[in-house]
């Protein structure tokens, strides 16, 4: 019997002969969301429970064979598929789906990694109560993802990154022992914070199977307004007045270009897009507020006064109703799908000081039409946290394959050339997976690399858990 045949067998001892998958289409396993690449893994192994991921991690480490765990598979850097080698177990956690416990009283709820994020929002909105991440894929991707790349979304300029809002971690170390740190504390100095290791690792030091999450209590109010703004210098303007005006209301921002939001009125016709023909930039922003709905509206209208007054809102509209609400953020979160169906992209998703945006936007832009002739520029993002995806598309007249192949690494490093002199970051939410490992080498200092290798090495000595992501050895 081989190593692999006698694994085999065993996995199928701990989590059951139907939760192994060796066969038939595992594409939805095996294929990124992206469709950048095809891996193929040794077996699917779905555990049910935090000592089935602990039992099926000490088999592997055994048999010396590499883990990736994964999630809802809706990253973007190629992280939580496998590689092309067959050799490697994907670890999914979907099965692992309960809720455990919502504590009204801690304003905590305690969940399987493997729950879907839209239904930890749902279970927590039914009992009054706000959980605040929120992203285009919540539909699909899990807490145990968001946890391992450590999301943001269109909440993080109230409520903070995925990070902030998590208060305690289950872990399945490399060695395939159960660290439970489901505490809920929000005071817990007692020496370094294991938590974070863990936060934003990708699967590369341990696998979470549980996280303990803060809530918060549900705004009496959520008022969306959707402005045309003339450049991205008053899209910034306008977010300083938000900040003025809504204080610690304003609970979104987002900017979107024309390219952007043309896309997503030629992919969706039926969504009606407002002012994307008469205006270069867009901006999607929310009130949350614990008064009224009258106060939230008053609020809002006086900022949008002053803002047209000021000239850096030259027209808006404030939704009537949730469905209206829910219809502007769709546009919004419609960008990411339109772009994959006008074709294979090159995203960046970085992240610069806010007030340096109009900048950065305006000098690579103009580097980058130079060097491409009639690359299609598709910008939109979290402006509010200084997170702009700036992605590029291919010339219209271009076959889009031809064009990633040849032209995505020298557009990658302009852009990334751009980032630096900035001082911005080569990722801000999505990660490092296998697409930026590369470029994390090159912009991180040597210091930072060396104490990254070390934390990996320490945690994961045989470098068995999603290995060659995020940092290599
Ligand atoms: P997966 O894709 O399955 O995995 C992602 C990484 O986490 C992999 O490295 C994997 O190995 C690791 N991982 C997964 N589960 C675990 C676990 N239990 N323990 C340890 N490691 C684990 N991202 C944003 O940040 N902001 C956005 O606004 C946003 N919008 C999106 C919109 C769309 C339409 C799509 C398709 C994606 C979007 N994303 C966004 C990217 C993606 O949804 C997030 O990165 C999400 O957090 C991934 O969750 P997942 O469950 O799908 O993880
Ligand atoms: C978004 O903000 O829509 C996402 O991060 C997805 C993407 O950039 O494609
Ligand atoms: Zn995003």
């Amino acid at each position: 019997m081989t190593i692999h045949t006698e694994l085999l067998n065993q996995l199928r001892q701990i989590v059951g002969a139907p939760n192994v998958l060796t066969e038939g289409d595992l594409e939805a396993y095996e294929l990124d969301w992206r469709r950048r690449e095809r891996g193929r893994s040794l077996a699917v192994v779905r555990p049910g429970s935090t000592e089935e991921v602990a039992a099926v991690v000490r088999a592997c480490v055994v048999a010396k064979v590499s883990m990736v765990p994964q999630g809802g598979n809706t990253g973007m850097v190629v992280g939580s598929t496998p590689d092309a080698s067959g050799t490697q177990v994907l670890l999914s956690l979907q099965r692992m789906n309960r809720v455990r416990k919502l504590d009204a009283g801690n304003l905590t709820i305690t969940v399987d990694a493997g729950c879907v994020l839209q239904n930890i929002q749902d279970a927590c909105e039914k009992d009054g109560f706000l959980f605040p991440l929120s992203l285009a894929s919540e539909g699909s991707c899990t807490i145990g993802g968001n946890l391992g790349t450590n999301a943001g979304g269109t909440q993080v300029v109230r409520y903070g990154n995925t990070r902030e809002l998590c208060l305690g971690l289950e872990v399945v170390t490399a060695q395939g022992d159960i660290w439970n740190g489901l505490t809920g504390l929000r005071k817990d100095n007692t020496g370094y914070d294991l938590r974070h290791l863990f936060i934003g690792s990708e699967g590369t030091l341990g696998v979470i199977t549980a996280a303990t999450m803060k809530l918060y209590p549900m705004p009496v109010s959520q008022l969306t307004a959707f402005a045309a703004v003339p450049s991205m210098e008053a899209a910034v303007e306008l977010l300083g007045l938000a900040h003025r005006f809504l204080s610690s209301g304003l609970t979104g921002f987002e900017v979107m270009g024309q390219f952007a939001l043309s896309l997503v009125a030629k992919h969706y016709p039926q969504q009606r897009v407002p002012f994307w023909q008469e205006t270069p930039w867009c901006v999607v922003l929310e009130n949350s507020d614990n008064e009224s709905e009258t106060h939230a509206r008053e609020c809002l209208e006086r900022l949008l006064e002053a803002a047209m007054e000021q000239g850096c809102v030259t027209d808006a509209v404030v939704a009537e109703s949730m469905a209206q609400a829910k219809a502007l953020w769709h546009i919004r979160e419609s960008i990411p799908l339109a772009q994959a169906d006008e074709g294979l992209n090159i995203k960046h998703d970085i992240s610069i000081g806010v007030s340096r945006i109009p900048e950065f936007v305006r000098l690579t832009d103009a580097a980058l039409t130079k060097a491409f002739p009639g690359a299609r520029l598709v910008t939109y993002g979290h402006l509010g946290d200084g997170n702009l995806h700036y992605n590029v598309q291919a010339p219209a007249s271009d076959d889009a394959a031809r064009f990633l192949n040849e032209e995505e690494a020298p557009i990658n490093a302009l852009v990334f050339e751009f980032v630096d002199q900035f001082n911005g970051s080569i990722s801000a939410e999505h990660g490092i997976g296998s697409l930026k490992v590369e470029k994390l080498e090159h912009h991180k200092s040597p210091v930072a690399l060396s104490l990254m290798r070390n934390i990996k090495l320490a945690l994961d000595p045989h470098n068995l858990m999603n290995p060659g992501r995020v940092i290599r050895l």
